[in-house]
């Protein structure tokens, strides 16, 4: 056998993709958890009165389910709703949680699966500091946002009650089964689209350029990157546009797929720390962070031959690596997102959220960052992250 470095991706859950495959959910649920198994069906808030919580609801009760709903997550996930959900799913022996949404929804729902195995509270596990309670229940994962890839990740991000977030990992957190229907994502508003699949576009770029990169995660990233960057700008213009929405639902998963074993970088450090200072959406406050880092991450590779990742991630995009930064704020641009923080952070300087940057939950993120940062660099980024709040 020839010798050499080999990456074992770990197990995902299954991936169901179709338009109107929501439909099947009953057979879903009976294959993950036995026919007729008593489910919790956590729902963001706003899918309950446009349609999609009422029919996967329905839907569940056709197949003979008993079903208790969880509607109260709107923002973000908080460990006490997550606690509620356990709560819920003992009460009724649920032997599966089904989680519809966006990513507040879905790392919620999951937590609660691993969590409800157990009697202790959600907080006992957060940052690794014990392994999650397995086995857990079943878990089927139905995303509505174009964003978070959580569906296919071994991660949650959940908030404490003073707004920490705070990261749980865990193999249990692999979802059972991710149901893609790009159906589900037509009614989402053109802005929600656009920081969304911008967030997907940039854990593709993250977990293809970090130290934690490997040949998987290139795999997924740049398939991801080629579908975003090819259709996104279209699903924001027109919502109805079920071909695009196709292509960046697919898209998001495989951006889910790469950091699943690629992990993130400087973004996802400044967002994390954006939104342990003030409420912003993850989305927004991620694509804003990575137009203020690129050109200075381009630069490194530049310095260094520009013939790295960041090249593969430019030519996956469609141009090159000199180009690379310009055509990142031409995407932003043509997915109409305006660059400004909300109105809350002007109160806040740079130096909180440098602060926060640095602190235990968010500086791994900067140190998977490919380009060392040098004296003063942290506090520059900063500050033109934060200049978007004036
Ligand atoms: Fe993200």
């Amino acid at each position: 056998m020839q010798s050499g470095v080999f990456f074992a991706a770990p197990r995902t859950a299954e991936i169901e993709f179709g338009a109107g495959r929501l439909a099947g959910i009953a057979e879903d649920v009976a294959r993950v958890a036995g026919a007729g198994a008593p489910v919790v069906a956590v729902v963001d808030a706003a899918l309950m009165s446009i349609g999609p919580g009422a029919d996967l609801a329905s839907a569940l009760e056709a197949g003979g389910s008993p079903v208790a709903l969880y509607v109260e997550i709107a923002g973000e996930p908080k460990e006490a709703q997550v606690d509620a959900i356990a709560e819920i799913a003992r009460a009724i022996g649920a032997r599966a949680v089904v989680a519809m949404g966006g990513g507040a929804a879905l790392d919620a729902g999951k937590l609660a699966a691993c969590v409800a195995a157990d009697e202790a509270p959600a907080r006992g596990y957060a940052l690794g500091a014990a392994p999650l309670p397995s086995p857990r229940l079943g878990l089927i994962c139905i995303p509505t946002t174009a964003g978070t890839g959580s569906e296919v990740t071994r991660t949650a991000v959940i908030s404490t009650e003073d707004g920490a977030k705070l990261w749980y990992w865990g193999e249990a957190l692999q979802p059972d089964l991710a149901l893609l229907d790009p159906l589900l994502t037509l009614s989402l508003p053109p802005h929600i689209t656009a920081w969304t699949g911008l967030d997907a576009y940039v854990h593709a770029l993250e977990a293809t350029t970090n130290h934690h990169r490997s040949p998987v995660s290139a795999l997924h990233g740049h398939a991801a990157l080629r579908l975003l960057a090819a259709h996104l700008p279209d699903a924001v213009a027109r919502p109805d546009d079920l071909a695009a929405r196709s292509a960046v639902l697919w898209g998001a998963t495989q951006a889910g797929l790469a950091i699943n074993v690629g992990s993130t970088a400087i973004a996802h450090c400044v967002s994390h720390a954006l939104g342990t200072l003030g409420p912003v959406h993850h989305g927004l406050a991620t694509v804003l962070a990575q137009e203020a880092a690129l050109a200075w991450q381009v630069e490194g590779e530049l310095n260094a031959g520009g013939e790295g990742p960041f090249a593969a991630v430019a030519a996956a995009s469609g141009t090159s690596l000199a180009e690379f930064p310009q055509w990142f704020s031409d995407f932003i641009s043509r997915c109409d997102v305006a660059r400004r923080l909300p109105p809350g952070f002007a109160a806040i300087g740079a130096e909180a959220l440098a602060r926060e940057m640095l602190a235990p939950a968010n500086a791994p993120m900067k140190e998977a960052t490919l380009r060392v940062f040098g004296p003063g660099e942290v506090e520059a980024l900063a500050a033109r992250v934060m200049a978007l709040a004036a």
